[in-house]
């Protein structure tokens, strides 16, 4: 099989936590106490992958490398390319087509935080078998400002619709995608939106008219967030807290890449001593076994 891959989209202006974002990077935000990217970033890991993409606008790429670096110190390779100009979600996959090659390759948008006990093994599984587009769905009591999923009486996927007036459901799409390696075919034929961008739900469509479309339904334990808005983002900090608070470290790359034996616990200990003036770095510190 061929290595998996991911791309995180960390692009875009940000513009729903304007002003929060002229000056600064919504994916570098802080979501408690890490920046916003680790929380995706962490997803994909926990899916098995450790070939990333991050695609980020020009003028913040220095940021995200001074964040993320090559990825090497936690056993990832991190490579980065840049959106010029907001074009669609499903831009990063044409931005990306060298790097994905022949495939499977998931895509994760910058601002989506998961927390959920069956994603790890549904992404794993799904990029083993990629064929077309996997989706994972979450109920949501609003599902209006996303893409929401039809399903039949089996829980099949029959219809895909991005922002509805008048949803058919209450499943939304998240922000997490699984694709076979000809996405990139896929995505040369979509046609631009009428706001000129590449559409991700159109993407998802064609390959649902191809009958190559599922969702998978994160199960009840999931909880999603948006970190885009401003209660978005609040809302995710505060549950970063809660779940800290009770002993559960969300997006804490070195501890995922100590439990998947990227990295020893010498060098874990010493990427958590690098910020050991904070909790942070004093916990990846502790999780390492070590002392000094
Ligand atoms: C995008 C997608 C939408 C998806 C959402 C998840 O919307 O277009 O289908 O449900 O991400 O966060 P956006 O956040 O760009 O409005």
């Amino acid at each position: 099989m061929p290595p998996v891959k991911g791309i995180i989209l960390a692009g875009g202006t940000g513009s729903r936590l304007h002003p929060l974002t002229v000056a600064f990077s919504k994916q570098l935000l802080p979501v408690y106490d890490k920046p916003m990217i680790y929380y995706p970033l962490s997803t994909l890991m926990l899916g098995g992958i450790r070939e990333f993409l991050v695609i980020t606008t020009p003028t913040d790429a220095p940021m995200f490398r001074k964040v993320l670096g090559d990825g090497a110190e936690l056993g990832l390779d991190i490579t980065y390319a840049q959106q010029w100009q907001p074009a669609g979600i499903a831009d990063a996959l044409r931005i990306g087509a060298d790097f994905i090659g022949t495939g499977p390759v998931s895509l994760i948008l910058g601002d989506n935080i998961f927390s959920s006990p069956n994603l790890p093994g549904l992404l794993t599984g799904s990029l083993a078998e990629a064929d077309g587009a996997t989706l994972f769905g979450h109920t949501v009591p609003d599902p209006r400002p996303y893409g929401v999923a039809e399903k039949d009486a089996a829980g099949r996927l029959i219809g895909l619709e991005e922002k509805p007036a008048q949803p058919r459901g209450s499943e939304i799409v998240t922000g997490l995608y699984v694709y076979s390696g000809d996405v990139v075919d896929v995505v040369r034929d979509i046609t631009p939106s009428a706001r000129g961008e590449l559409e991700i739900t159109d993407v998802n469509r064609a390959y649902l008219a191809q009958g190559r479309a599922r969702i998978h339904s994160l199960d009840s334990g999931t909880r999603w967030l948006d970190a885009g808005t401003y209660d978005g983002l609040l809302d995710a900090a505060a549950f970063v807290r809660a779940e800290e608070q009770r002993g559960v470290r969300l997006g804490c790359l070195e501890e995922i890449a100590l439990n998947l034996g990227y990295i020893d616990a010498d060098t874990c200990y010493a990427l958590g001593s690098k910020h050991q003036k904070s909790g942070y770095g004093r916990y990846v510190m502790a999780i390492s076994g070590k002392t000094d």
